[in-house]
């Protein structure tokens, strides 16, 4: 029941989704959600971007450390509380750095980067959990980097650590399927 909620959702979602996953699949499918993440993809493509390897001003990092004891000590709804704050930052650096950087280079990169963050946000916005709501709230005090490679590095850990590990554990909605 709370899985067709959850997949009639995503399928209002998918207007605004990018074609590289659909959302059907991310909670159930770790091939899917492993091709969505397209970080080593972006690594790539901008090292030969000169402009926007060296940010001219700083954007904050999400909070990515894992702490187990704790993290699993937190409800679903403030799991996805954490996760959220920390795409919010990085969306927001995102969006700082392409307003700074040169259009021919990184603007569209960039844009798709911010693409796939706001995938992110969307199928965890829209999933459907018990208890408690409990808004966005960052769990560290964010810190500062000029560095888009240190960036790249801290989304990668969001997404294949919290991000992850909370996925995981839903995943029992998907044996009755
Ligand atoms: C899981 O996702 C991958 C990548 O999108 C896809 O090729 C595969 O068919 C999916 N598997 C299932 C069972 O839906
Ligand atoms: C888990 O939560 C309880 C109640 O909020 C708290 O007392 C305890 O210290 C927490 N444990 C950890 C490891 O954070």
């Amino acid at each position: 029941m709370a899985l067709s909620r959850l997949l009639l959702l995503c399928m209002v979602a998918s207007e605004v989704w990018d074609a590289e996953t659909k959302p059907i699949d991310f909670v159930c499918n770790r091939t899917a959600r492993r091709v969505m993440n397209i970080v080593a993809e972006m690594e790539r493509a901008l090292s030969d971007c000169n402009g926007v390897v060296t940010l001219s001003t700083p954007v904050q990092l999400p909070c990515t450390e894992l702490h187990v004891a704790s993290w699993e000590n937190k409800s679903y709804q403030e799991r996805r509380g954490d996760i959220v704050a920390s795409l919010r930052l990085l969306i927001e650096g995102v969006k700082i750095m392409r307003a700074l950087s040169q259009p021919e280079c990184g603007a569209s990169l960039l844009q798709r980067l911010e693409n796939n963050i706001n995938n992110y946000l969307i199928i965890l916005t829209n999933l459907q959990l018990s208890g408690p709501v409990v808004g966005p709230s960052l769990s560290c005090l964010p810190l500062r980097s000029q560095s888009l490679s240190t960036v790249l590095l801290r989304y990668n850990q969001l997404i294949s650590g919290k991000l992850e590990k909370f996925m995981v554990n839903l995943e029992d909605r998907c044996t009755n399927q």
